[in-house]
């Protein structure tokens, strides 16, 4: 047995490039990620394997070089850009006498400093302990104090990382209080859903400016804030959206490639909102270098959960630092706006954004007018009932007339559901609707 080094905040990254991998990982791009984590690289060691060895990963050699390298540079923590097993991560640890952090527990630690809400910490901390289960050793008691630094974020590591019986009932807790939070959420998703509120959701590759693009347009009068929604999450507002009315507009955790299973499971719940949003925003940081990959990366985890036909706007942000970059927005053939150019920095490009916006989501909403028969008791109730109903007015000859709006999916299926469809029922067009008395 042996004692758990203790964590630092110089690190050491480590790249192996294998003949086997279909997808090498990026080497700039972990350094960037070691970063966002917080520490500082004190030096990177490549090599190349044919295939990790099950002892260390590395071979005899490049364990030396690692040591070596560890001592001239006196970094304290090494990062590795691949999945480690358990054991490959404990015998590098009792080999270098220093913290070994793998791909998964990098990224684990920047969701644990990044989550903002109640929910998303919980399903960090899960997915942080879950991950820590499967490496449980005895001799590891002197982390029982809490420390901070890379890897210790989050949960940390207490006493209950002693003891799988203690560790297996935190999760146990944690997945309970996960379960009313959800709950909860549900029970507001199905409030905006009886109420027809579009959800729009902001999608990107991390660092992409979600956030900032997501502050730019709830506090400014880009959209015109809406008051009346209390949350306390503070990744979803509503705002109002020109011709189209209150909108839902919910931020979304950065997508990062490759991103560990367990942590695309943990955030399945926070990302329902994208599943389930009539339009998604997607930020793309036009300055990076590897922007078509990010692009590919981001699409790809959309199809992994569920969301690759819902329908997508691209944002392409941070012009202001592409010399002679314009805001504006693109069409397709048909005329539709499908990308934006903007900077959610000096503002520019947002009203085009907004319009774009409420271009892409009218074109989804059925707004009509029904005359209905006394025989359609049943369909003017589902109506209600999905909250479409904007007005009743009563014609002369004592029959009700609705003015409806909702989206088009649900319109399509209600009319299904009836046994009817558009052709059928009596539409009145606006000028007739005037001449409707009011009710
Ligand atoms: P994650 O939280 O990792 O998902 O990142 P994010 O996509 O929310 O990005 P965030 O808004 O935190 O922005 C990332 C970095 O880009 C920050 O340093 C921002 O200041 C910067 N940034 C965002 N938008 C712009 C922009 O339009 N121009 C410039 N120059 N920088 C920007």
């Amino acid at each position: 047995m042996f004692e758990r080094p203790e964590v630092g905040e110089r690190a050491l990254l480590v790249h192996i490039t294998l003949a086997s991998e279909m997808e090498p990982e990026n080497p700039d791009e972990f350094r960037e990620l070691a970063e966002s984590a917080g520490v500082t690289c004190a030096a990177v060691v490549t090599g190349t394997r044919n295939q990790p060895s099950s002892r260390f990963f590395l071979g005899k050699g490049k364990l030396e070089e690692l040591r070596a390298t560890l001592n001239a540079e006196g970094a304290d923590v090494v990062l590795f850009n691949h999945q480690l097993s358990p054991s490959q991560e404990r015998n590098l640890e009792a080999e270098l006498k220093c913290r070994v952090l793998d791909r998964t527990g990098v990224i684990l630690d920047i969701f644990a400093q990044r989550a903002r809400t109640y929910e998303g910490k919980l399903q960090v901390e899960l997915a942080q302990l879950e991950h820590m289960s499967t490496r449980l050793v005895r001799g590891w008691t002197h982390l029982e104090r809490q420390k901070g630094g890379i890897g210790q974020r989050g949960p940390g590591e207490t006493q209950l990382e002693t003891d799988r019986r203690l560790l297996r009932s935190r999760i146990n807790q944690i997945n309970r209080r996960l379960e009313k939070v959800r709950r909860q959420r549900e029970q507001a998703r199905r409030s905006r859903k009886r109420a027809e509120i579009p959800v729009v959701s902001l999608v990107g590759y991390t660092n992409a400016g979600k956030s900032s693009l997501f502050n730019h347009l709830t506090d400014s009068t880009v959209f015109e804030a809406d008051q009346l929604f209390a949350t306390l999450d503070p990744t979803v507002r509503r705002v109002s959206v020109p011709d189209v009315g209150p909108v839902v507009l919910a931020d979304t955790v950065g997508f990062i490639r490759h991103l560990p299973h367990t942590l695309v499971e943990a955030f399945r719940a926070t990302l329902e909102e994208t599943v389930e949003a009539s339009l998604l925003l997607h930020i793309i940081d036009n300055t990076d270098p590897a922007r078509d990959d990010t692009i590919q990366q981001v699409e790809s985890v959309l199809g992994e959960i569920g969301a690759g036909e819902v329908p997508v706007l691209q944002v392409c942000n941070k012009i202001d630092l592409i010399p002679g970059a314009q805001p504006g927005v693109e069409r397709d053939e048909s005329g539709r706006p499908v990308r934006v150019w903007l900077s959610a920095h000096t503002g520019a490009g947002m009203e085009e954004l907004r319009d774009a916006v409420a271009e892409r989501l009218a074109e989804d909403v059925v707004h009509r007018y029904v005359k209905l028969s006394p025989a359609d008791g049943w369909l003017r109730a589902q109506f209600y009932q999905s909250g479409a109903v904007v007005a009743e007015r009563m014609s002369d000859s004592g029959e009700p007339v609705l003015e409806l709006r909702m989206e088009a999916r649900d319109w399509h299926q209600l009319l299904a559901r009836a046994g009817t469809d558009e052709n059928r029922l009596t539409c009145l067009d606006g000028s007739d609707w005037m001449a409707v008395e009011a009710v």
